[in-house]
């Protein structure tokens, strides 16, 4: 097929105000497999029917799996780059890898659209899978993030998302599609309150009301911001992030869901790296003494095409 005539699935989506993460472990066996096929053949024109019902609501779906997974509903050959999420770090600060072989990640403009999709592919997809892990995730205000500070803002643009996001002629047989990475975190609010702005600001690296970047001359090396930012020769390697918060005030649960798109999971583990062991090492992202990773999977999202291929 021509490259041209490749459609990727709803990678890059206008930012919603909700989102659901649903994480899920295939059963074993030829019936289980073969009802995940036939979902991923349906999934467009679930999203369709979902979708019609509130045209503004701008409901997407993505749908990824698990490098296991990948072998065992399709066989060979294996996207290039799929490998299971390899654990970073060590002692108090790990990224932990925790299972999953498919993941949904729906998104629109109100919870209800994101529900219904979820019920009607759980539906679908019944004994076949179990879910490990479910997020309801929500806009908080001018997008900021739990912690306060506005999240998102060094996202790639315009065409940038294509090329920093869309497997390439690198890996002919899976053009259009990408890589992504899932994280739940848990933030301590207490501790993280009873710090100063100032404290705060150095720690992302961005001033929390205006979230302007803070100039070269100040910005600590460990900030957030400085251990996210990667440059290969020259050129600045970026990510498509569209994490989300997510909670339970009552039980006093505060949470981030990270979840980052990428043409290849290696900058996105660098900058796992870089976070969590630190650049150099022990230079590490102070986020990490209020939040702590409890989730983390890699997943590739083949493209529409191919997903529509098995209908
Ligand atoms: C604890 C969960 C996290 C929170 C609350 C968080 C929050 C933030 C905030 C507030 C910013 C600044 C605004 C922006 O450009 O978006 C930011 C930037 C960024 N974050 Fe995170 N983040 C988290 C985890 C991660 C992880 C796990 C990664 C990658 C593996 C990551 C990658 C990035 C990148 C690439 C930037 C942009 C850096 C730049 O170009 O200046 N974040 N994050």
């Amino acid at each position: 097929m021509n490259v041209s005539e490749i459609e990727p699935q709803a990678v890059d989506t206008a930012i919603t105000r909700s989102a659901i993460f649903l994480v899920a472990t295939l059963t074993p066996g030829n019936e289980h497999r073969d009802t995940v096929r036939a979902l991923c053949g349906d999934l467009a024109g679930l999203v369709r029917s979902v979708g019609k019902r509130v045209p503004s609501g701008n409901l997407s779906c993505v749908l990824g799996f698990g490098a296991t997974a990948w072998g065992v509903l399709f066989g060979a050959p294996c996207p290039a780059s799929l490998h299971p999420f390899r654990e970073i770090g060590t002692g108090e600060r790990v990224a932990v890898a925790t299972p999953g072989d498919i993941l949904l990640h729906i998104r629109a403009e109100q919870m209800d659209l994101c529900f219904e999709l979820a019920a009607q592919v759980m539906k679908r997809l019944g004994a076949a899978v179990t879910v490990v892990d479910e997020v309801q995730g929500f806009r908080y205000f001018d997008m900021r993030s739990i912690i306060g500070f506005v999240d998102g803002t060094e996202n790639p643009s315009g065409r940038e998302v294509a090329k920093f996001t869309l497997v390439g002629n690198e890996d002919p047989p899976f053009v259009g599609g990408s890589y992504v990475l899932v994280q739940k975190y848990l933030h301590d609010m207490t501790g993280w309150n009873a710090l100063s702005t100032a404290d705060q600001e150095n720690i992302i690296g961005r001033t929390k009301l205006s979230d302007i970047e803070l100039d070269a001359s100040v910005k600590p090396s460990c900030s957030h911001s400085a251990l996210t930012t990667l440059d290969k020769d020259g050129q600045e390697v970026k990510i498509l992030r569209d994490n989300m918060p997510f909670g339970r005030p009552g039980a006093g649960e505060f949470g981030t869901y990270f979840i980052g798109y990428a043409r290849s999971p290696a900058p996105i583990e660098e900058m796992l790296e870089n976070m969590f062991i630190g650049k150099p090492p022990g230079n590490y992202d102070r986020l990490l003494d209020y939040s702590r990773a409890v989730t983390g999977g890699l997943f590739f999202v083949p493209s529409a095409t191919f997903l529509d291929g098995l209908g």
